[in-house]
This record gives structure tokens, sequence and C-alpha cells, in this order.
């Protein structure tokens, strides 16, 4: 029932993803159309006490991680302080010891300054976006020349002690050939390099240099550019975590290292969904893959109890078994990655 925060299929809900703002410093192909998303106004803007009150609501019916997203998270003046007032937010009815766990998803490129303050804040985890180590590709894929920037973030966040993930879309035909060489950075880093599928949002209005990579072929083309002997398979933590399986190299110079893949087109992860995205503008996702979702704004600024109980129980309700994206291309929201929040 929706009070445990589990659907039909029992899955239960332990995650949260909260999307801070739609706005970005980049303009990467695979999350926005050219022309851009139709920014919404400031007052429609979940603020920053009204993510907190949700966050705390969530964490009282047994959400254990928030994961902060966007747009890009870190244009939120006050973000500090929010991380911080999460990280002190007991998990459970009675506040039984746990706190919530904080992470966030960025683009990087405020991390020489953010760093050290969200690492003081309780933020523990941190992932960055990192398509390609070559400037013109990195151009070329987020709209933006900022890969000096961002690789310098990436060694400031190391540097702070996070633990570090580096995301990738793998594409064929743009960075098919790079998946090696971006392992070696984020181990280089201290971090677990992960690479992602293409996932078709915003109804065919994306202009992406490349084609999706499937998670075989992804694999396929690291054991040959690290010389690796096997991959072994992981298996996937009880915890409140993301849809990552993630592979160890055997054999080889990188022996025992780790990277994560996720499939969400080839190798579908819907039956371990256990989580629920509030977009910046207070909508209830129950699936990435769906336009539709619930009203947590209205539900807050009501003012009547009860009324963000109704909206999370409507949504867990309507949580389906699976996504409704196809390998060709069809089938995702018209919505686009930034507007959700990913
Ligand atoms: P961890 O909690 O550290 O495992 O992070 P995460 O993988 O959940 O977060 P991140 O923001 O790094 O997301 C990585 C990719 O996974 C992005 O492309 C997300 O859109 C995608 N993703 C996360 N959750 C889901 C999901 O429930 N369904 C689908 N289809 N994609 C998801
Ligand atoms: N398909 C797959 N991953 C995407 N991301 C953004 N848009 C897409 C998409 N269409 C990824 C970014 C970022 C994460 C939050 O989502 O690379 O790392
Ligand atoms: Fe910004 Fe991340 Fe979207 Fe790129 S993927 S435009 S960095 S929110």
């Amino acid at each position: 029932g929706w009070a445990d925060l589990s659907d039909r299929q029992q899955r239960r809900v332990r995650y949260l993803r909260m999307s801070l703002t739609d706005r970005c410093s980049m303009r990467c192909t695979y999350c926005m159309p050219p022309e851009g998303i139709e920014h919404v106004a400031r007052s429609e803007v979940l603020s920053l006490e009204e993510v907190a009150l949700v966050a705390e609501a969530f964490a009282r019916w047994g959400v254990e991680r928030v994961r902060l997203t966007g747009g890009e998270p870190t244009l939120r003046r006050g973000l500090a302080a929010l991380v911080e007032r999460l990280a002190q937010t007991p998990v459970g009815a009675q506040g039984e010891g746990a706190t919530l766990e904080v992470a966030m998803t960025t683009n990087g490129e405020r991390l020489v300054e953010l760093a050290e303050p969200l690492k003081a804040a309780g933020l523990g985890s941190l992932t960055v976006s990192v398509d390609s180590l070559d400037p013109e590709r990195f151009a070329a894929i987020t709209r933006r020349d900022r890969l000096a920037k961002v690789r310098e973030g990436i060694a400031a966040a190391s540097a702070a002690g996070f633990r570090l993930k580096l995301n990738t879309v793998a594409l064929q035909g743009f960075n098919h050939d790079e998946l090696a060489e971006l392992c070696r950075f984020a181990w280089g880093h201290d971090a677990t390099p992960r690479f992602i599928e293409l996932m078709p949002m915003a109804g065919g209005r994306l202009f992406v240099p490349g084609e999706l990579m499937p998670a075989a072929a992804i694999r396929e083309t690291l054991i040959q550019g690290l010389g690796a002997g096997a991959l072994e398979a992981e298996g996937r933590p009880a915890g409140p975590v993301g849809p990552a399986r993630y592979w160890r190299v055997r054999g080889g110079a990188h022996d025992g290292r780790r990277f994560g893949i996720i499939s969400a087109m080839t190798e579908n992860f819907c039956d371990t969904c256990n989580r629920l995205r509030v977009s910046a503008t207070g909508q209830l996702h129950a699936c990435l893959a769906r336009d539709d979702a619930g009203d947590l704004r209205a539900a807050l600024r009501s003012g009547i109890p009860g009324r963000l109980a109704a909206v999370v129980a409507a949504a867990l309700g309507q949580k389906r078994d699976t996504h409704g994206f196809e390998i060709d291309g069809s089938g995702g929201p018209q919505k686009a990655m930034i507007s959700i929040g990913g």
C-alpha cells in the first residue's frame, strides 16, 4: 500500500530524484532539443523550502536517499544549505537514527568552487556527466566549449573525497572509440565510470550526433579496449540505489577495476525500480518515460493536510510494470530530460 511506498508489483520506493531547476549552463543534445525548452516562471518552481518539505515527507514515509538533479542543480542559490538540511533529515516515522543519504548529479562546471562546501554540508556522493575527453566532441554534444572547466571540477570533487561517478552517454558513431579511455580517466580520479544507453526523450525532437550503443556492444568494446580477459557481473545491492549494473574487469592491466552500465533500452531494469521523481515545478513522475505526473506543488500550496499523501498514493497507483521506450526511438515522453530531471 501507499503508506510504505510500495506499488502493485511490490516495488518499494526508497529513492527520490528531485530536480532543483529546469535551467542549465549547457545544452546537451540528448537532453533538450536545439531550440531549448520553454523555461517556466520563477513562481512555478519549487522554493528550496518546498523542496525540503517534500523530501522530509518522503523521508518519514521511508525514502532513504535523495538525488538532486536538474537542469543543473548548482545553479540554485542556497544549495549547500539545502544539502545540509536534507543530510540531517531522519528516515522513518520515528526518526530511528539513520538520516537521508544525499547525492547529486551535475555537469561539473561549478565544482571547483562548490566541491568543498558541498562536502562540508554533508553531500555524500557526486555524479558528473562527461561524454568525451576531446574538446571538440565535448562541445558538439553539450553545445558548449567547457571541457577544461569540467575536468577541473572532476579533479576538485575527487580531491574533496566524494564517492564519485562519471556518466557517459555511449553513442555509436560518436564516442564509441573513447570508452576505454574514459574508464582510465575515471579510475585515475578514483571515480566509477558509467555508460548510459541513449533514451528517446522529447518525442523525437532531439538531434544527437550518434546512435544508441547497446549494453552488449559497450561491454564488447571495453573488453577489447581495456585488454580484459573477461567481465564479471556484480549482483544488485539491496539498498536504495539507481539502475546501473556494475561489472568488474578480470585479467589484463585493469584487473579488479569496475564500471557501470545503465541500459534502459536493451536490458530493461524496470522490475527493480525503487524510485519516484519530482520535477523542478513539483510534478511527481512515477516513471521517467511518461509525461503524466501528479501535482505536488498544488498539494503543498493548498495547505490542506493529506493532499501531499494523496498525490503520492495516486502516483504509486499509476506506476506501470515497465517504461514505453522503444528501440526505434518511439514510445518515450514528449517532455525532455531536462524538464523531468533524469
Ligand atoms: P545512483 O543512485 O548513484 O545509482 O545514481 P543514478 O544512476 O540513479 O543517477 P544519475 O543521475 O547518474 O542517472 C544516470 C542515468 O540513469 C540517467 O540517464 C538517468 O536518466 C537514468 N535513470 C535513473 N533512474 C532511472 C529510471 O528509473 N529509469 C530510467 N529509464 N532511467 C533512469
Ligand atoms: N538518454 C540517456 N541519458 C541521458 N541523460 C540526459 N539525457 C539523456 C538521454 N536522452 C543523462 C546525462 C546525465 C544524466 C543525469 O542523464 O548524461 O549524466
Ligand atoms: Fe545540462 Fe545535464 Fe542536460 Fe547537459 S544533460 S543540458 S549538463 S542538465
